[in-house]
């Protein structure tokens, strides 16, 4: 057994990362400024996307993108039910409903199919998640809410480096990504919308700091114009200086954080081949690139509960993540949706078997080798 814990995730940060943000404290401005447009900058260069704005959270973008695009009630937004309960909660928060389409059993992508059953006259948005770091189909889903009149928001939360048919995800319609610490790169907290709306990107500038009619130039050479009014009553979700320099040091490493991710995950794949009970997931049948945010295997054996391989693989000193309790089972939306169990087939069977195993840039193949043998161990 391994003698100190290996944790599901650990952010890769280098002396460069430490001494940027150590230059922007002593620097006399710490808040939104110029770092958070370079961050913006940078992540539109990587991305394709014309406009990015950098935000607190992921979660702080789904509120202010639900707001700039008047969701409310009366509304439908279809996006799956297993994703983070942020969205969901949101979509609900909004006065809207959300409308959960089934996944691909073995990808879990949503399928231009399921989205297809779930479109009604009400539905105004659709909100499809890059899972784990592959993108859904984008040209199926595009082509079907292009048919039918709908917003697409790719939820990219996931899907920093990861390109569908040779493009970025996210260089079409407008998306969502996240800093969270175990997301490709990290900014502590963090998140960024990107677009290519020009209208948009104003109205989320506004909505992200107190409705402000601030324009780019003020932000970028004083941070906020002191004779700014409230155009829209808006919210407080801007990024520090000090998180967003340690996004676009990160961002400038992306390439070999998901290197490492990858052949960290290919080895996963070679070394899992052949446990019985352990199913990881399958690639899209479409070409992608993978950014390896997180390495999911479903537990299929009878002989042991999802939870219990958890548990067993903690006393193991091994950490484990759940990526995710499909949002219609849990207390609330299981209250509240009263989605019968079988609607959501293949949606309910992962989420009752799934378990991120430990996936970040810095493990070693000494640590591979520990899980794998930690979960013959649980499964055998
Ligand atoms: C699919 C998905 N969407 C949205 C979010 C929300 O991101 P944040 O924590 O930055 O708000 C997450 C975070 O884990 C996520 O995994």
């Amino acid at each position: 057994m391994r003698k100190d814990f290996l944790p599901f995730c650990r952010p890769s940060i280098n002396k460069e990362d430490v001494k940027a943000v150590d230059e922007v404290l002593l620097s006399g401005w710490i808040t939104t400024g110029k770092w958070n447009n370079e961050f913006e900058k940078q992540l539109c260069e990587y991305t394709g996307a014309k406009y990015g704005v950098a935000l607190t959270s992921a979660t702080a973008g789904m509120h202010i993108l639900l707001k700039a695009l008047n969701i409310g009630p009366g509304d439908e937004v279809i996006t799956p039910s297993l994703t983070w309960v942020s969205t969901i909660n949101l979509i609900t928060l909004s006065g809207a409903t959300p409308v959960f389409p089934d996944i691909d059993r073995d990808t879990l992508m949503v399928t231009p199919d399921s989205i297809k059953k779930c479109i009604t006259a009400k539905t105004k948005l659709i909100i499809p998640v890059h899972y784990a770091g592959a993108p859904v189909d984008l040209d199926a889903i595009n082509s079907l809410a292009k048919q039918h009149g709908i917003t697409i928001v790719e939820d990219a939360a996931h899907a920093i480096g990861t390109f569908y048919k040779g493009k970025h995800i996210g260089h079409e319609n407008t998306a969502i990504y996240s800093f969270h610490p175990i997301k490709n790169i990290t900014t502590g907290e963090g998140g960024m919308i990107t677009t290519n709306d020009p209208e948009l990107i104003e109205k989320l500038r506004r909505l992200k700091f107190h409705g402000l009619g601030v324009d780019a130039f003020d932000r970028q050479q004083q941070g906020r114009s002191p004779q700014a009014q409230v155009v829209d009553p808006g919210y407080k979700y801007n990024l520090t200086d000090i998180a967003a320099v340690l996004g676009v040091k990160q961002l400038s490493r992306i390439g070999e954080i998901n290197k490492k991710r990858t052949e960290i995950a290919m080895m996963y794949r070679q070394k899992l081949q052949g446990i019985e009970g352990i199913l990881p997931l399958k690639d899209p049948n479409y070409e992608f690139t993978h950014a390896w945010n997180l390495f999911i295997v479903r537990v299929t054996t009878d002989k042991i509960t999802r939870n219990a391989f958890m548990e067993e693989l903690k006393k193991l000193n091994i950490g484990t993540g759940l990526h995710f309790l499909a949002a219609h089972v849990q207390k609330y939306y299981r209250e509240t949706m009263n989605i019968a169990p079988g609607v959501l087939a293949n949606t309910e069977w992962n989420s009752d078997r799934m378990c991120s195993i430990p996936l970040f840039p810095d493990m070693t193949e000494q640590d591979v080798d520990d899980v794998v043998s930690a979960i013959r161990k649980v499964v055998g």
